[in-house]
């Protein structure tokens, strides 16, 4: 019978096929490190950002990477380069490489695209120079003071000046500093309350801070 030979054969394939596989044979690209986010203060613009990109293959991977979907041309490119897989740009320029980037790492076996990691720049406006109208309050009322946040990109964090500085407004039962809005909430208003007000501003990412011109509170007498 041939069973026997039929089986020798399929055995040896079998055992010839494990063999590559262990001795780690051709194979597609796999991810060791894909590009994370980047959040990069604006002042430090002339610092390089690196995306990382790395992959085992057999053959080694080669990379690419698009910007926003589109391919990016690294042939004549001066501000951005490869290193391994990574991507370096220098010259950091706000319009130019804020955006989406994606790693694509292949050999002639596969092709693997990478996570979407987005490039961002950090940035505080400072207030538009204006003086602000006072605001008068009957005594027991409540009143909100209006932050005017300043263009920004990054997490904010929001105070406000009582006076002069370092007084700041010790938030209470009664008062309150929206870390949303910015916005300063007096409740049941009363004479210890009036004076100027200054909205602070700081960004946690690139640790500016500006502050607004004051608002100045007074108490409207008249009416009950
Ligand atoms: C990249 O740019 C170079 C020079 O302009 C050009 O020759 C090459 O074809 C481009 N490559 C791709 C993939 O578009
Ligand atoms: C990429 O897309 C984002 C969001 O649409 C946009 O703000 C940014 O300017 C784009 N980047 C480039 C370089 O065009
Ligand atoms: C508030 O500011 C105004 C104008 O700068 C000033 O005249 C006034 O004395 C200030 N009030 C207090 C309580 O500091």
């Amino acid at each position: 019978s041939r069973a026997p030979l039929w089986a020798a054969l399929l055995l040896q394939i079998l055992t010839l096929s494990h063999f590559c596989l262990d001795s780690g044979s051709f194979h597609g690209p796999k991810w060791m490190m894909e590009p994370g986010d980047l959040f990069i203060p604006l002042e430090s613009i002339e610092e390089e950002a690196t995306l990382t990109c790395d992959a085992k293959g057999i053959p080694p991977p080669q990379y690419r990477w698009s910007l926003n979907g589109t391919l990016i041309n690294l042939s004549l490119d001066r501000r951005r380069r490869l290193f391994e897989g990574n991507l370096i740009i220098s010259s950091l320029d706000r319009y130019q490489d804020g955006g989406q980037y994606q790693c694509t790492a292949f050999n002639p076996l596969g092709a693997v695209l990478s996570r979407r990691a987005s490039l961002q720049f950090a940035f505080l406006d400072h207030f538009k120079v204006h003086t602000r109208s006072g605001v008068s309050v009957r005594e027991g009322q409540g009143v909100v003071l209006l932050c005017g946040t300043p263009t920004s990109s990054g997490d904010l964090t929001y105070a406000w000046v009582f006076n002069e500085y370092p007084y700041f407004v010790q938030q209470d039962h009664r008062r309150f500093v929206s870390q949303k809005t910015g916005n300063l909430y007096i409740a049941k208003v009363d004479p210890s309350d009036v004076g100027n007000y200054t909205c602070v501003v700081m960004n946690s990412v690139t640790k500016g801070k500006v502050q607004s011109s004051p608002t100045s509170l007074i108490l409207r007498s008249g009416g009950r």
